[in-house]
């Protein structure tokens, strides 16, 4: 290959001190990159520009596309829709002169308060290796680096940059690795290692996990990048296996790089609200602060490549074929991706409103219907009040380094005005949820708070009485570096959705904006329950979608809802840990693995969500590994449907799950028609890591219980091993 002989010949030219540039982070001379590689000049290496994701491409004063949660588009459980989301973050990192993007999110969601949920994809490890995959493909389609992360097991903020994950081989290898594995087969070209210690051991400096699994048993040959400030010992990383260390810059200067406020160019949609007091009224989020959450990195105690690596090669300390391998895996990438010698096709430039089309698409696609006792869809010309505290801004995500300014935020206020026929009116109720942000300890406070608004539940309760149908907008509020302190929703927003339930007797319809489950004290007494996540900047017109029934609500569950104290990481060993360890005791049983063997019943289980069409399930077969199942849509209206296989084992003397997901089809269905569910599944459907023999399949007969959740079987067809 003529890169390969490039890559060799430019290794053969460059110098010690060259090499050791190329796998140093420095600044950006224009400032917008996240992370940056100057290349060498002499040899006509260029630079490589890294940019944040995963939400939408994070440059600092510049606008991009907010696209949903990666949480949302995984409960699409379509990964074509996947694909396309990745495709088009990789068109923008292209289009703003990025090589690539810090995307896709892939850690596995293993407790329910982490402060990054909405970053990854599932609690399920087959379902969060798909959508890893597909989202991978979709930007590296582009020719642009993807970069899934944190490697691996950063599962929580809280202490995450000291805390070690005390993990069993079999928890790694069945559910935090599966997602990572399928991203490098999908072609990631780089990965990021977590801020975490993984059984004691740095993940930048971890050469059991980076060097002997990622990379010789998974075949991984992009670079390894550190996580920012991550890295304590440049040779213990260099030699555990991490290729590029990063920022390489000091706290200051990272600074710059990460304000958030784009130009004020924009001609954002957004409603005003009728004013309802704009007195000092304390605001509904609690006053929080990073310096207690343990997850803010020290630049003080990371030692830099730009300083260290060229006298640990030369005392011999880190091997110069190390030194090589690290180069030759970075130009590698360079060059298969057309960046070392500028080859790369023309990048199509970026279709601003397509983008956003695809991003209502993808946040409506992805929207839950956890409840609705026939309420929905609204009729075109009900008279409609919209209530909330935060009805006039579009919710684009959780803070921290995925945060992006959006090209065209729609509030749900403008979404359901620019829909309705009828009458729309609108009433806060609350002062304002305001969002809490790991960026705010880069900018200094400016002293000019916004007033607050004063709460006024019974201007609400009122408003939703003159209207025929209510729909009260809810959010939690997370951010990187600190994890929900509970489930419960911040201020007095419950409160808020009780007044509406008894002013306007079941004819509510409550959208809950969240990552993640939250507690819903009210969900028996209101007539709708949907669950929007973190859905962009289309969050307004994609909710009305799904409101009007113009979008079925396709969005499946993909973590469990439960009560709080039900999940199997409560208490303080699990979660956040103590002393310094984060005990994954545990073990496989997560998600709906821990709720099948327990007698909790989930709130709403994993795979659970509401179509407005009606599903027949016809009988499975299975041929050939291929899995083949009728569902015919018996009401009048066309519908999406999520088909999900699950296996159950036989009896073994190993404790396994009940079942897990092996796999699933996102599915069209006409009114009145059938349409053929096709999931192939392979022999990671069947097997358990054992932790001497690997891989295993138990001898037996196994059950495919295929249906529209966990808890929902309709066929079932079984299968001996
Ligand atoms: C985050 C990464 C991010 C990096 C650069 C870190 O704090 O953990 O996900 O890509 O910062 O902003």
């Amino acid at each position: 290959m003529a890169s390969e002989t490039t890559v060799e010949e430019l290794l053969s030219e460059l110098t010690v001190e060259e090499k050791c540039t190329l796998v140093s982070g420095t600044s950006d001379p224009t400032g917008r990159a996240t992370g940056y590689l100057e290349g060498v000049e002499r040899l006509d290496i260029p630079s490589l520009g890294m940019a944040d994701g995963p939400l939408g491409v994070r440059i600092p004063h510049e606008r991009a596309t907010a696209f949903p949660a990666p949480l949302s588009l995984a409960a699409t459980f379509d990964t074509e829709l996947a694909y396309e989301h990745g495709a088009a973050l990789g068109r923008e990192t292209r289009e703003k002169g990025m090589d690539s993007v810090l995307a896709p999110g892939t850690n596995l969601i293993r407790t329910p308060q982490n402060g990054r949920n909405f970053e990854y994809f599932s609690e399920d490890p087959l379902h969060s290796a798909a959508f890893a995959a597909a989202v991978t493909g979709g930007i590296e389609s582009q020719d642009v680096v993807a970069t899934p992360k944190h490697y691996v097991a950063n599962n929580q903020e809280t202490d995450r940059v000291s805390v070690s994950a005390e993990v069993s081989e079999r928890a790694l290898r069945e559910l935090y690795l599966p997602s990572f594995e399928a991203a490098v087969d999908a072609g990631a070209g780089s990965v990021m290692t977590a801020y975490n210690a993984v059984n004691g051991t740095s993940m930048s400096e971890h050469g059991h996990l980076v060097r002997d699994v990622l990379k010789d048993e998974f075949g991984f040959e992009g670079y390894v990048v550190s996580d920012w400030f991550a890295t304590e010992g440049a040779a213990a990383a260099a030699n555990g296996g991490l290729d590029v260390e990063m920022p390489g810059i000091p706290m200051t200067e990272m600074a710059n790089t990460m304000s958030d406020d784009a130009s004020p160019e924009d001609d954002s949609v957004e409603t005003s609200v009728p004013s309802e007091g704009t007195a000092d009224a304390p605001s509904e989020t609690p006053e929080s602060s990073f310096e207690t959450t343990g997850a803010i990195p020290d630049p003080s105690t990371c030692e830099r490549f730009s300083e260290a690596l060229v006298p640990a090669v030369e005392s011999d300390e880190v091997p110069e074929e190390r030194l090589d391998d690290m180069v030759r895996r970075v130009l590698t990438v360079m060059a298969d991706r057309g960046v070392l010698d500028d080859s790369r096709a023309d990048s199509d430039s970026v279709d601003v409103s397509g983008h956003h089309n695809h991003a209502e698409r993808v946040a409506a696609r992805g929207t839950v219907l956890l409840e609705n006792d026939g309420l929905l869809p609204l009729a075109d010309d009900v008279d409609v009040a919209v209530i909330g505290p935060n009805i006039d801004e579009a919710l684009l995500g959780g803070g921290g380094s995925s945060e992006v300014e959006a090209t065209n935020p729609q509030s749900p206020a403008t979404g359901i005005e620019e829909r309705s026929d009828g009458d729309v009116s609108l009433a806060y109720g609350l002062p304002s949820v305001e969002s809490v942000s790991m960026m705010d300890i880069f900018q200094p406070e400016t002293g000019d708070d916004e007033p607050t608004r004063k709460p006024d539940i019974e201007n609400a309760a009122q408003v939703a009485k003159d209207a025929d149908v209510s729909v009260v907008f809810v959010r939690d509020v997370t951010t990187e570096a600190m994890d929900r302190e509970s489930l419960e929703l911040p201020g007095r927003q419950n409160e808020l959705v009780e007044a509406v339930a008894e002013a306007n007797d079941r004819t509510i319809v409550v959208v809950v904006n969240s990552s993640g489950p939250v507690a819903m004290p009210w969900r028996e007494t209101v007539a709708a329950v949907v669950e929007g996540w973190y859905p962009g900047q289309a969050h307004g017109t994609a909710t009305a979608a799904v409101l009007y029934g113009d979008t079925d609500p396709s969005g499946r569950l993909p973590v469990t809802f439960a009560p709080e104290e039900a999940y199997p990481t409560s208490t303080k060993r699990r979660f956040p840990g103590e002393d310094g360890s984060v005990r994954y005791e545990e073990g496989v049983f997560v998600g709906y693995r821990a709720f099948d063997s327990d007698t909790t019943e989930p709130t709403y289980p994993f795979g659970h969500g509401h179509s407005y069409a009606d599903f027949t399930y016809g009988d499975a077969t299975l041929d050939d590994g291929r899995l083949s199942v009728p569902v015919e849509n018996v009401s009048d209206r066309d519908g999406h449907e999520v088909v999900q296989a699950y296996v159950r084992p036989p009896e073994t003397t190993v404790d396994r799950p009940e079942r897990e997901l092996a796999g699933f089809a996102a599915i069209e269905v006409p009114a009145g028609d059938t349409t053929t569910a096709e999931i192939d599944l392979d022999d990671r459907a069947f097997d358990r890591y054992d932790e001497s023999e690997g891989w295993t399949i138990d001898p037996g007969t196994y059950t495919i219980e295929v249906g529209r959740s966990v808890r929902d079987v309709r066929t079932e067809v079984e299968v001996e091993h």
